[in-house]
């Protein structure tokens, strides 16, 4: 009798969230595009609540973020928030000069802020490249701010300023929702750069771990 109730709770949840239900972590099987689930821009805690409870942790769970918390922290951090395709942070003149990776235990990936979609770009374990700290290899996310050099003469101080605003919404997304996470002005970035192709024209400005 229980097992049939079983089966049939599984059956409902497979028909209503598809492969796997979004608020549990996801098991990222395979290394392919991540499409990300729109944000439920009426949930959260009131903001001086959040703000109250901003803070940095450094332990981590290894298990994965829900499919719901990876797609909120990517359009938090970075995403488009306006029909005008400005986005959930502001950037000097609107440039944007940073563009936004996740690093998964399984490969690394881009987010597409447009499509608003985790694209694959190396497939592989680089958890250990994202930082220079022993808990970023168990934390399940780790985002990487990187920027596109403007010309040869780029100083990056753009990036820089900008960067601060991304990893700042990330830290009141946590907070609201209570997961983990810390800023790092600290990863491997020439070996990074190099296994994700990105050595010439691009700068690492900050990585951040984010897990329960
Ligand atoms: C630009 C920047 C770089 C940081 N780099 C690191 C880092 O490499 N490793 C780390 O553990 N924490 C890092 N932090 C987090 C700070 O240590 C942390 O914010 C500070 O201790 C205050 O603690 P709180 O965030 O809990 O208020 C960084 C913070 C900022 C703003």
């Amino acid at each position: 009798m229980r097992i049939a109730l079983l089966s049939i709770v599984l059956f409902i949840s497979t028909a209503i969230f598809g492969q796997s239900n979004p608020n549990v972590p996801m098991e990222l099987k395979t290394f392919e595009t991540i499409k990300l689930l729109a944000p439920d821009t009426l949930s959260g805690k009131p903001l001086m609540q959040t703000i109250s409870r901003r803070k940095s942790d450094r332990q981590f769970d290894s298990r994965n973020l829900s499919l719901k918390h990876l797609s909120e922290i990517l359009w938090v951090a970075n995403g488009v928030n306006r029909a005008n395709g400005k986005r959930t942070v502001p950037s000097s003149m609107a440039r944007y000069p940073l563009q936004t990776y996740a690093v998964l235990s399984n490969g690394i990936y881009f987010y597409n802020v447009q499509k608003h979609q985790l694209e694959p770009v190396v497939e592989g374990n680089f958890q250990k490249l994202a930082g220079r700290q022993s808990f970023v290899e168990t934390a399940p996310l780790n985002l990487l701010y990187i920027a596109k050099a403007r010309g040869e003469n780029d100083d990056f101080n753009a990036a820089f300023m900008d960067s601060g605003y991304c990893g700042q919404n990330v830290y009141l997304y946590c907070a609201s929702e209570g997961l983990k996470t810390v800023v790092r002005a600290s990863a491997q970035e020439s070996e990074l750069l190099k296994v994700m192709g990105l050595e010439t024209g691009y700068k690492f400005i900050l990585a951040q771990s984010v897990g329960y």
